[in-house]
């Protein structure tokens, strides 16, 4: 977009999901480069919203709703208020995080529909789909479990087999049952509005089009996209939590979750606009705005539909095609609004190797982070930005988060400016000296550090927040090489006016510093303001040295960063631990179930409380131990394959459970009549299945 034409600029970032907290792939992937973008543009006093809310509409909250046994407004109301609590102890600077469930939204949503029905826009489709009778509701593909025609799963879901990750139509389950009253579901027509995504291809390819500066990777998933051929799309789905389907034969139907969550930032905007509105007008606003938003004139338009503005998406990769694809498709039917300039995707960020998951418990949730390392915000965001996944995944390591914080937060960074401010301190109580004569050594870093701004400028509005951020370190850099080369503790002695040059440079340096950080690390910069004694500078200011006055008293020395111990990493790593050995339990309990059996089956099997009374190895053996059991009807042999678990010596004594009546096999040469029963658990550990309380031999177990 042609940087003149730009009057303002409308930033959003995707509204997370309210059925969980948000850990640091959420962050890294897509809030901090939000942030920093948003408040680089405020820096430059560009006029800005920076947009972002709750999504809290959709199957997975009716899902965890009915995992926790509470109502689905309770799950939004609790993650709502956690998610929006990390982001703001995060910094993150959001002039409004709104929310899907608020009647601004409701409203919004259902008027942009009607708005394309009326067009005539959508067509009508009618399809079968899953049914429960019991429940009397059709069943999203989320609610239908069945077994996976590839591979056999019997806990596959209606869109996804999660054992061997194929993508599936709830059609395509074998014995599909409902979860809510776990009977088989039936076929029941149903209809739905859809958007002819197929006569947009070619507008939607013309967009594209005009976008080659895009990140490689979005680019490319539109064009793979559009090569593959766009399909039309159910706009409404047959469920009861989300936005009502404003039409008169549209009862028990909602809004797509999809259709009304990008409306989302443009409802958010609009309550964003009142709100300064009535901040100003009415104390008691809430009523007021509600019920008044559309005879405002705060301007939100202005934000969505005007091509000054710029208008940017924030999102994770698997967000792309709902931003790149089918939002815009909604906005180009609808006709009023101007398209995004660019959709900077993050790819995924790992964590020690593994795919970041929520049912699995492996992240780092933000909360936690918080409590275990307090007021360390910064930390956290520097790490997450030099590593973040712009061109390709990336990994989050403890031990790397630790090496950054060690080796460059603190020795380059906090190190820099300490030298600085103390030394300010020791030689000239405080006040900024008088900057003297300028020698050629001071001149290359004055011009150095001229040029760095536009660099990190450049960097920053092509979304490039890494490249951006490393050279703001390289700011640190040259303060500390600049300390090294003139060595002013030395100079001290003899030429303390040299000292007073070199003092006042490095200070410059250290305000250069304050500004440049801000947008990636807004507590650090809040310290140095406060350190400097230095407020009201912008990024036009960056560059100058003449941004500390000779004779300005600054602030007492604190540090910036301190370090982290190992002892700190290695308490990360084994929560780490703990989840993954918490998961191989888990993974035991969700084996399959076997086939059914009836109960002759069952009480055919004669199992008995039976007493271990001599055990030795099976020679030539590792696996096999020879036991002789007192089965209360006899003592007799069996052969066992526990020795790796168990020393003959310790089971002695012992009670079991065995199955008496199971034919006799030759194993080793020994006639083993009978099977002890042992449980095994996913890694293989097994342990005997015995009466809790020591029981006559012989009982029977039924
Ligand atoms: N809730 C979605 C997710 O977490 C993102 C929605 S972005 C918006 O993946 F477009 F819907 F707002
Ligand atoms: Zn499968």
């Amino acid at each position: 977009m042609d940087n003149s034409k730009i009057k303002r600029y409308t930033v959003t970032a995707a509204l997370p999901y309210t059925n969980g907290p948000v850990h640091i792939g959420h962050l890294a992937g897509v809030y901090i480069p939000a942030d920093i973008y948003a408040r680089y543009l405020r820096s430059n006093k560009r006029d800005v919203k920076f947009i972002c809310g709750s999504d809290e509409n959709g199957v997975p909250i009716t899902l965890k709703a009915k995992r926790e046994g509470i109502t689905p407004q309770e799950v939004v109301d609790k993650y709502h208020k956690i998610i929006g609590d990390s982001f703001k102890e995060f910094g993150v600077s959001f002039d409004i995080y709104h929310r899907t469930s608020s009647q601004t939204h409701h409203q919004t949503a259902s008027d942009f529909f009607k708005t394309l029905y009326d067009k005539g826009i959508f067509t009508e489709e009618v399809t079968e789909q899953y049914y429960d009778p019991t429940a009397k509701q059709f069943l999203a593909d989320r609610y239908i479990t069945g077994t996976c025609p590839k591979c056999g799963n019997e806990n596959a879901y209606g869109d996804q087999c999660e054992n061997c990750g194929s993508t599936l139509n709830a059609t395509d389950l074998i014995h599909p049952k409902s979860t809510l009253s776990g009977d088989q579901p039936i076929l029941k027509e149903t209809k739905n509005w859809f958007l002819p995504l197929d006569q947009y291809e070619e507008r939607l390819r013309k967009y594209i089009e005009s976008h080659k500066e895009w990140r490689p990777n979005v680019y490319g998933q539109c064009q793979s996209w559009l090569n593959a051929g766009l399909q039309p799309r159910a706009m409404t789905r047959d469920l009861d939590w989300g936005v009502r389907v404003p039409l008169r034969d549209a009862e028990g139907k909602v809004l797509y979750v999809w259709f009304d969550a990008p409306i989302g930032y443009i409802s958010a905007t609009k309550e964003l606009c009142n709100y300064a509105k009535l901040d100003v007008w009415n104390p008691k606003a809430e009523e007021y705005y509600i019920n008044n938003y559309e005879s405002d004139k705060c301007g939100w338009e202005e934000y969505w539909k005007s091509d000054e503005t710029k208008l940017v998406h924030f999102i994770g990769k698997d967000n792309i095609v709902f931003h790149c694809i089918i939002f815009p498709a909604m906005l180009m039917a609808h006709g009023d609004y101007t398209l995004a300039d660019n959709v900077p995707a993050n790819e995924f960020l790992n964590l020690e190797g593994q795919k970041i998951s929520t049912s699995k418990n492996w992240a780092v949730w933000l909360n936690e982070y918080l409590r275990d390392f307090e007021g360390k915000q910064d930390v956290l965001r520097y790490v997450l930005t030099a590593t973040a996944p712009e061109t390709k995944d990336n990994d989050f390591t403890w031990k790397d988060f630790q090496a950054r914080n060690n080796n460059e937060l603190v020795a380059i960074l906090g190190n820099f400016v300490n030298r600085v401010v103390v030394l300010t301190h020791k030689y000239f109580n405080g006040a900024v000296p008088t900057c003297m004569e300028i020698t050629a050594v001071d001149q290359a870093v004055i011009d150095e550090l001229a040029g760095y701004p536009e660099k990190i400028s450049a960097s920053i509005e092509n979304y490039r927040f890494r490249e951006a951020l490393s050279e703001v370190m390289n700011v640190a850099r040259l303060g500390n090489k600049y300390l090294a080369e003139t060595e002013p503790w030395k100079l001290i002695k003899t030429d303390e006016d040299r000292v007073r040059t070199i003092l006042h440079v490095a200070l410059q340096i250290a305000a250069n510093i304050q500004i440049l950080i801000e947008p990636f690390l807004p507590f650090t910069a809040e310290k140095l303001m406060k350190m400097l004694q230095n407020g009201g500078h912008d990024w036009d200011d960056a560059g100058s040295v003449a941004l500390l006055k000779r004779g300005h008293q600054i602030g007492e020395a604190t540090l910036l960063f301190e370090k982290i111990e190992d002892a700190e990493i290695d308490f990360q790593i084994e929560k780490l631990n703990q989840s993954k050995s918490a998961n191989a339990v888990n993974n035991a309990t969700a084996t399959p179930a076997k086939e059914n059996i009836n109960f002759d089956d069952f009480s055919a099997m004669d199992i008995r409380v039976a007493t271990i009374v001599a055990a030795e190895k099976v020679e030539k053996t590792k696996k096999l131990l020879k036991l002789t059991v007192n089965t209360g009807i006899d003592e007799r042999t069996v052969v066992s394959g526990i020795a790796e678990h168990y020393k003959p010596e310790e089971i002695i004594g012992k009670q079991v459970s065995m199955i008496v009546n199971l034919a006799p096999r030759e194993i080793k040469g020994i006639l083993s009549q009978g099977m002890i029963l042992m449980a095994e658990n996913s890694e293989g550990k097994l342990t005997f299945v015995a009466p809790v309380d020591r029981f006559t031999e012989g009982s029977v177990i039924r």
